[in-house]
C-alpha cells in the first residue's frame, strides 16, 4: 500500500489539507465525491488512498481534472481533503486546530444561500487566517437551469437563457453582499483579478460536474501559494495530530481517529493525549488504514503500518484511550526528554 510520499531525495513538503465546510445538507460530501470520481475516471484510479476520515486525491489528478496545464513547482503527493459533517463537533475541531486546514472550500447550496453554519464557518477561517474558495453548488436545481454535463462554469451559462442569467447573478451577488457584511472581499471566479485579495466564488453542481474543473483551478492556485509559504514545513518532526473521533472498534477497544497535520508517528511513539481526567500519555500499539477498495472482502478492515507522515489521516490504538476527548491535540513526545514532555503536557491543557 502507497504510504504518503516520503522518499528520500523530494524534499519533505507536507501535503496541503483541504477541509471542506458548509451549512448541513449543502452538498459538502456530494461535491467531494465528484472531485474523487472524476479523478478516478482520469485515469488515476488506485492512486487514491483513502485515509481515516479523509482522502488524499494526487495532484497530477487534479491538475489534469482543471484542464490547467500549468504544473507545479513543486512536488506534493496531493491535496488531503477532510469532509465536515454538519454537526457541532466540527467547531471544536477547528477551534483547536487552527493550523489543521491550510485551506478550505466552504460550500453553500446556491438556492438557499448562507446559513448559520456557513457563517460559522467564515468566521473560524477568517480567525485562523485560512485561505478559502466558496463553491456556489447545486447549480442545476436553480429553476431553468439546463445542464451540460461536466463543462465549466461560463460554457454552460452561456446557454442559459436571460431569466436564469438574472438569477445567477443575484444569487452569487447574495453571497457577495454576506461575505462582505464579515469583512471579505469577494468576486465570481471568473471577474477575480488578484486572488490575493479577493476571495472566488465558483458555481458548480456536484451531480451534472459543472463547474468542477473552475473549482480545482482556484484550488491549485490556492496551493500553489500554500507551497510557496510552506517550503520550510517540514515532516520529519515528531508527529502532532487533533482527534476527529473516539470510536470503539471489535477487537480493539477505544481508539482514536487522528488527522496528523505536522510530523511523523509511528509504532512504539510515545503519545500525549488529553483525557477527560487531563494529559496522560500511551505507547501507540498500531496505526491502521483503511484498506484499499480493491481488498474490500479481507476480513479486517484496517491494514497496520509503521509509520504514517502528515498530512494523513489514521485511526490510533493504544492503552487507555477511551476518555480521550474528540477535538483535542495530539502529540508524540517519545523523544523528547522529560523536562520537554512536561512542558508539552503543560501546554495541551492550556489548550
Ligand atoms: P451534511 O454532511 O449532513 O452536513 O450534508 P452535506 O453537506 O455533506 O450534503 P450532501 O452532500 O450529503 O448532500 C445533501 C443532499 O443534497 C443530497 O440529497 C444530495 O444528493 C443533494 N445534492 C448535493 N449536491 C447537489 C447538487 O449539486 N445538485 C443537486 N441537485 N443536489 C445535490
Ligand atoms: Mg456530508
Amino acid at each position: 500500500v502507497k504510504k504518503n510520499k516520503d522518499a528520500g531525495d523530494v524534499p519533505h513538503i507536507r501535503t496541503p489539507i483541504v477541509c471542506v465546510l458548509g451549512h448541513v445538507d449543502h452538498g459538502k460530501t456530494s461535491l467531494l465525491d465528484r472531485i474523487r470520481g472524476s479523478s478516478v475516471v482520469s485515469g488515476e484510479a488506485g492512486a487514491i488512498t483513502q485515509h481515516i476520515g479523509a482522502t488524499i486525491v494526487p495532484i497530477d489528478s487534479i491538475t489534469s481534472m482543471s484542464g490547467s496545464m500549468k504544473s507545479l513547482n513543486i512536488s506534493i503527493p496531493g491535496l488531503l481533503f477532510i469532509d465536515t459533517p454538519g454537526h457541532h463537533a466540527f467547531t471544536t475541531l477547528r477551534a483547536r486546530g487552527g493550523a489543521l486546514a491550510d485551506m478550505a472550500i466552504v460550500v453553500v447550496d446556491i438556492t438557499e444561500g448562507f446559513q448559520p453554519q456557513t457563517i460559522e464557518a467564515i468566521q473560524i477561517l477568517r480567525n485562523c487566517k485560512t485561505p478559502f474558495v466558496v463553491a456556489a453548488t447545486k447549480l442545476d436545481r436553480v429553476p431553468g437551469w439546463r445542464s451540460t454535463e461536466k463543462s465549466p462554469f461560463l460554457k454552460s451559462f452561456g446557454n442559459q437563457n436571460e431569466r436564469v442569467t438574472l438569477l445567477i447573478e443575484t444569487k452569487v451577488y447574495d453571497i457577495v453582499a454576506t461575505l462582505a457584511e464579515h469583512g471579505f472581499s469577494s468576486e465570481r471566479f471568473d471577474r477575480v483579478s488578484d486572488f490575493a485579495r479577493n476571495l472566488a466564488i465558483v458555481p458548480v453542481s456536484a451531480h451534472t460536474g459543472e463547474g468542477i474543473s473552475d473549482l480545482l483551478m482556484v484550488l491549485i492556485g490556492l496551493a500553489q501559494r500554500y507551497m510557496e509559504e510552506a517550503l520550510t514545513l517540514t515532516v520529519d518532526g515528531p508527529g502532532a495530530g487533533t482527534v476527529l473521533e473516539v470510536k470503539e472498534e471489535k477487537g480493539l477497544g477505544a481508539t482514536i481517529d487522528v488527522i496528523l497535520f505536522d510530523g511523523t508517528i509511528r509504532v512504539g511513539d510515545e503519545i500525549a493525549i488529553a483525557t477527560t481526567d487531563g494529559v496522560s500519555t500511551t505507547k501507540v500499539r498500531s496505526l491502521l488504514q483503511p484498506r484499499p477498495m480493491q481488498e474490500i472482502l479481507i476480513e479486517d478492515r484496517f491494514l497496520r503500518v509503521k509509520e504514517v507522515v502528515a498530512a494523513a489521516g489514521v485511526k490510533v490504538s493504544a492503552p487507555g484511550l477511551d476518555q480521550v476527548i474528540a477535538g483535542s491535540p495530539v502529540r508524540v513526545i517519545g523523544d523528547e526528554p522529560e523536562d520537554v514532555k512536561a512542558s508539552i503536557a503543560r501546554e495541551m491543557t492550556e489548550i
